[in-house]
């Protein structure tokens, strides 16, 4: 990396090799967090204000107090971080915890949100799998109940089963899990949401499925709406569905569009990228090249 490698912590820009958090931040006992994983292409920051958004919602929808720090300072931190590490392509990740205290009783710790903001490369897969696609496997682990915790939250103690499905994915030597809810529904894959092509039409699982609404997911319904005149249709999709469809992709802040070839060790339509996903995979390279956040 040719810039600094600076973290932004709770109001300083600080070496990251020395950065630290208290023992008993909340994020670190009990996975009282939210996050965002956020991508920099060309000196761009990709749809900055709606990750923002859905961070400022994640913490709304868990109460935290967020004090003196609004979206605006959160905003300005993640450019200047950007500048400082000249960090013109790669991830960037915002953590939010809801403060310090042992005990899990908010009203008994420090709530005053801890913001740390990094920035890494990251490259989640090679050339060779966009080009040729991802296997995938169907997970035990399930998603939680959407009535227990709303998948529209990106809090980080709900990651403890994407992890556990990630574990299974590995064993079975499959780049991606797939994971489904309660009800044996089609969720989304352990980090990145998943999209069917069947006869000319796209579909993906609702948020009501169990599926963070991804950002990168809402790009690609506009994609394919708008230069590829497909129509998108957000409805439960089951094992069948993805057994069945043409093609299938997953979207994603790190993995970007990905075909998904294989489902169980059995091949997806051709068992090969498919046209649309193809298509669809040009124009969101074209749009992250050119679109975004100057910092
Ligand atoms: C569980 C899960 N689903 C889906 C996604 C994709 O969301 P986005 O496109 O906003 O990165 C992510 C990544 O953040 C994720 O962790």
């Amino acid at each position: 990396m040719a810039g600094a490698d600076l973290v932004y912590l709770d109001g300083e820009y600080v070496a990251k090799a020395t950065a630290t958090i208290p023992l008993f931040d909340h994020g670190y006992l009990y996975g009282d967090g939210v996050f965002e994983g956020v991508r920099a292409y060309n000196g761009r920051i990709f749809r900055l204000d709606p990750h923002l958004d859905r961070l400022f919602f994640s913490a709304r929808a868990l109460g935290f107090q967020m004090n003196s720090l609004t979206l605006e300072n959160v905003r300005r931190a993640v450019l200047e971080l950007c500048r400082r590490n000249d960090h013109a392509n790669g991830y960037i990740r915002i953590t939010l915890s809801r403060g310090t205290g042992l005990g899990l009783d908010p009203a008994h710790i420090e709530q005053r949100p801890r913001l740390v903001i990094s920035t890494q490369e990251l490259r989640l897969y090679t050339t060779d799998s966009y080009n040729e696609g991802l296997t995938m496997v169907t997970c035990a682990t399930r998603v939680p109940s959407p009535d227990a915790i709303d998948p529209r939250i990106k809090g980080t103690g709900k990651y403890i089963n994407n992890i556990l499905a990630k574990m299974e994915a590995n064993r079975a030597g499959a780049g991606e899990g797939l994971m489904l809810n309660q009800q044996g529904h089609v969720a989304e894959a352990t980090g990145d949401n998943i999209f069917l092509v069947k006869d000319g039409r796209i579909s993906t699982p609702p948020t009501s499925a169990g599926c963070l609404k991804g950002i990168t997911r809402q790009a690609a319904m506009e994609l394919a709406e708008q230069q590829l005149r497909l129509s998108v249709r957000e409805e439960n999709l089951t094992l069948y569905d993805v057994y069945t469809a043409d093609e299938c992709f997953l979207t994603g802040t790190a993995a970007e569009i990905i075909p998904g070839v294989m489902l169980d060790q059995r091949p997806i339509g051709s068992g090969k990228p498919g046209d649309v996903t193809r298509r669809l995979i040009g124009a969101f390279r074209a749009l992250t090249g050119e679109s975004g956040t100057p910092f």
